[in-house]
């Protein structure tokens, strides 16, 4: 008598509900198909050996066979189901935009935090070479009386000089007594102001700080614009002091390449007077647009304190002496990086800053 074919069918059923209990992942499923209920699973070779059955057995053999491939196919079609479950899930999770959850810095969804502006960074360099030097560095007011932005500096009401300062004025109290600071020189008259209120003298402080005027912007003006205004006052200060602090400055923050020059000029607060100019490094000294076909770009003015100013805020002038001097942070970031048209500095485009670090 021949042994039937279904003899181990259950061990058969349990090795094929094993296989698919292991089966984990949708691919690995589709690989596995054909050998669990397909043309090349041990249920199809099953079905062939009837053959070898006597026909009155091959009816229950046959009613065994299929409840066997039922609980089969039925197993895998549930882990058909859980792995695409699964992998739905995992995609969402990959994929979603938890848009509750926006950190910056965090790597599944980097920000941009922009760029620091190139005047910030030329500001900070500028300290840096005067705080080398031995200065410290103060801040003054944006917005100004008269009297600090012109009249402490020998700038009376009606002197002639005014015209050098295209200036905004700001509607309080009297007309014409508050002003957008026309050039950072103010902030000298602060300083000195509250040395003499602490008998703290002697002064050494540069001064950076934002300034207004009432100019068309060009290639080579702003009309929001940065200066960095300088003061020393101790005993036995003169010309040459000064000379040498602005040739030391110089060297120091465009490098030996570019030279510069102090030509007499005149200001009310300073006497003498001098304006103080760089090669312009945009034409090597050749002559362009931007330093108006001279070679030359002023950077700004600079002189020995007047006496005038040391009386205003009541400082001994027979005992105390001084210099000063102002110039553009704006101007020296375009010198220093040859930018042939300074509107780019407030233009606020990342391609550009990215450039400067
Ligand atoms: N405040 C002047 C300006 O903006 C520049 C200047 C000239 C500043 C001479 C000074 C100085 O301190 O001594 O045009």
């Amino acid at each position: 008598m021949t042994s039937s074919p279904l003899a181990n069918l259950a061990d058969q059923t349990a090795k094929l509900l094993a296989t698919i209990a292991g089966l984990d992942s949708i691919d690995h499923l589709r690989e596995a198909e054909p050998t669990i209920t397909g043309k090349r699973s041990i249920l199809s070779a099953l079905q062939k050996s009837f053959g070898v059955l006597a026909p009155e057995d091959r009816k229950e053999a046959g009613a065994q066979l299929q409840e066997a491939r039922r609980v089969v196919e039925s197993a895998l079609e549930s882990r058909r189901r859980e792995l695409s479950q699964a992998a739905r899930a995992r995609t969402l999770l990959q994929d979603g935009l938890d848009l509750g959850d926006v950190v910056v810095g965090d790597v599944r969804w980097p920000a941009s935090v922009g760029h620091p502006s190139l005047i910030a960074i030329t500001q900070r360099e500028l300290e840096d070479v005067f705080v080398a030097m031995g200065f410290t560095v103060s801040e003054g007011p944006e917005v100004e009386s008269d009297w600090y932005n012109f009249e402490a500096l020998n700038i009376p009401p009606a002197h002639p000089a005014r015209g050098l300062w295209d200036t905004f004025y700001v509607e309080l109290g009297e007309p014409e007594t508050v002003v957008l600071r026309t050039h950072t020189s103010p902030t000298q008259i602060h300083l000195m102001e509250e040395a003499v209120a602490k008998d703290s003298l002697p002064i050494h402080s540069v001064m950076p700080g934002r300034c207004f005027r009432r100019d068309t912007p060009d290639s080579s003006h702003l009309a929001t614009f940065h200066q960095i205004e300088g003061l020393v006052v101790d005993r036995g200060i003169s010309f040459a002091d000064l000379a040498g602090v602005i040739e030391t400055f110089t060297r120091a923050y465009f490098g030996p390449d570019i030279e510069s020059r102090l030509r007499p000029g005149y200001f009310p607060f300073t006497e003498p007077s001098a304006e103080f100019e760089v090669t312009c490094t945009i034409c090597r000294g050749e002559g362009c647009r931007t330093c108006s076909q001279t070679g030359w770009i002023e950077l700004g003015g600079c002189g020995v304190l007047d006496p005038a100013v040391l009386a205003a805020v009541g400082i001994d002038g027979s005992e105390w002496s001084g210099f000063a001097f102002g110039f553009g942070i704006d101007r020296c970031a375009q010198m220093r990086h040859q930018i042939a048209d300074m509107r780019a500095l407030i233009e606020n485009d990342t391609r550009f800053l990215e450039q400067f670090s």
